[in-house]
């Protein structure tokens, strides 16, 4: 079976700490759309596993470039904070559904990460690239 996202160059954003991240958040998501497709009591118990282990990368990961954009005083800062907290509510909302039985969960989830994720390294994230460039911060 494919993968469900593929890293590409452009989603670079030109700091290879926030790369590495980004790759590992797609190799997660990739691994829970592969988890959806199993359908027993051990399936479902791996699914809720890797939700939990993704999110508690998330947390690291969104800490990870908050820190960078407070030290490059990011002016977009505030708004993307709110942005990386409505996408883990998301999550937590979905998870929870999940548990609570709901069989079309994790393909939502899935779907839903993997349009989260490709949008926002690719837009959003890229903004504080360009900023970073265009003022010649140090990260
Ligand atoms: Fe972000």
């Amino acid at each position: 079976m494919e993968d469900l996202i593929v890293w590409e160059d452009r989603y670079s954003v030109g700091i290879n700490l926030i790369d590495d991240q980004h790759k590992q958040l797609i190799q997660m998501t990739n691994d829970l759309y592969l988890a959806c497709f199993k359908d027993s009591g051990e399936a479902k118990q791996h699914f809720i596993n890797v939700i939990h282990n993704a999110l508690d990368y998330i947390r690291i990961h969104f800490s990870t470039e908050e820190q960078i954009m407070e030290k490059i005083e990011y002016p977009g800062l505030a708004a993307h904070k709110k942005e990386h907290e409505k996408f883990v509510h998301q999550i937590l909302v979905n998870a929870k559904d999940f548990e609570e039985g709901s069989h079309k969960a994790p393909a939502v989830l899935a779907k839903y990460l993997k349009d989260w994720i490709v949008s926002h390294i690719a837009v959003e994230d890229k903004q504080y690239y360009f900023f970073i460039k265009s003022h010649n911060k140090q990260v």
